[in-house]
């Protein structure tokens, strides 16, 4: 059966800088606040015309040339984003034809911030049974379209910004070992965006009302998020055979600074063993493994033959993990 590999990753963040002297401005917060309960101190912001695919198309452009992949080679794209540019086509459909991915096949998975995870899993599956050779897996958001800017408890929190991963098949014994996806259907009301879809239309009540915002509960979504995190690590490692002192570097979802150290902490695993870059970013949902996979690779904290581990939460609840020999 052959593998799939890490050929390529790439990034895409918008220039502009929204920092939280910034929002102090905009909403009754701190920054000392954000910082303390978060680690954010900045975030990418997109401007107010650009869309998901706008971001996902640089990105993506970055890893095929890394890959040293054309797009023609490409046979599959898969887009994580729960920011799409609109209901349908969907959004991969988009980056296919901006790209010139003429033989590619597209589709979004939509899994709130696992969505590049995902992508991740089903792309393993293809390739895995043969069905798929090249696939793009990329996470792209622009959740400051969908943030309320009034509500301090959430807008801190997110950034815009776009990963994208080049996988491939091949006949060796690297590339992804694991690739778990959970859910957890019945708490979807602790995170989500309820307006605008087929239960609730788009109305002028509904948008005076901003009930197409994101809403959240933080606590008990900070809460769930540590134990799922680390299970799914957990479950990874275990069928593997794998040990936290095997693992050259975490890349969790970046989300928050204190949810990353507790599952470290339920991992028995140092701190430094974690990779974090949402000090800069914020969180960029579905884009944040792939945007921080990339500044990794960039740093030189991991490197080829490395044993990676990915963990993602988010809303819907989802979650899931990936172990990647690079
Ligand atoms: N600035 C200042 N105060 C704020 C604030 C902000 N931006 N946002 C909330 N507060 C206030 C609250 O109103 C509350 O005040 P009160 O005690 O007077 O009612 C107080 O801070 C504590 O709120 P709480 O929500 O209990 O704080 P917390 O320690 O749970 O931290 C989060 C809030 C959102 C940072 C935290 O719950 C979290 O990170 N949750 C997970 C969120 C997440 O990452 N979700 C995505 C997963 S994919």
């Amino acid at each position: 059966m052959p593998h799939a590999i890490i050929a390529g990753t790439g990034r895409y963040l918008p220039d502009n800088i929204l920092t939280n002297h910034d929002l102090e401005k905009m909403v009754q917060t701190s920054n000392q606040w954000i910082v303390e309960r978060t680690g954010i101190q900045e975030r990418r912001i997109a401007g107010k015309d650009v869309s998901a695919s706008d971001l996902a198309v640089p990105a993506a452009k970055k890893a095929l040339a890394a890959a040293g992949v054309a797009p023609e080679e490409v046979d599959l794209i898969l887009v994580g984003t729960s920011t799409p540019d609109m209901f349908f086509p969907s959004t991969a459909c988009f980056v296919q034809a901006k790209l010139g991915c003429v033989n590619a096949a597209a589709f979004d998975m939509l899994a709130a911030c696992s969505g590049w995870v995902y992508g991740m899993s089903v792309a393993n599956a293809f390739i895995r049974g043969g069905q798929h050779k090249t696939v793009l897996v990329i996470g792209a958001e622009v959740y400051s379209h969908i943030l309320n800017w009034e509500d301090r408890a959430t807008c801190v929190l997110f950034g815009d910004g776009a990963g994208a991963v080049v996988l491939k098949a091949s006949d060796t014994a690297d590339g992804i070992l694991a690739a778990n996806i959970f859910s957890d259907g019945s708490k979807s009301e602790l995170l989500f965006a309820p307006g605008g879809g087929s239960r609730s239309r788009f109305t002028p009540e509904l948008v005076a009302e901003k009930r197409y915002t994101l809403a959240m509960v933080g606590n008990s979504t900070f809460k769930i998020a540590v134990k799922m995190m680390a299970d799914a690590a957990t479950k990874a490692m275990k069928e593997n055979n794998v040990t936290p002192a095997d693992i050259k570097l975490v890349i969790p979802h970046q989300a928050n600074l204190r949810i990353i150290n507790a599952v470290a902490k339920q991992l028995g695993m140092p701190e430094e063993h974690f990779f974090s870059n949402l000090q800069k970013y914020g969180n960029t949902a579905a884009a944040s493994i792939p945007i921080a996979l990339d500044e990794a690779l960039e740093q030189g904290l991991v490197a080829k033959g490395d044993l990676v581990l990915m963990v993602t939460f988010g809303g819907g609840f989802t979650w899931g993990s990936l172990l990647v020999r690079l």
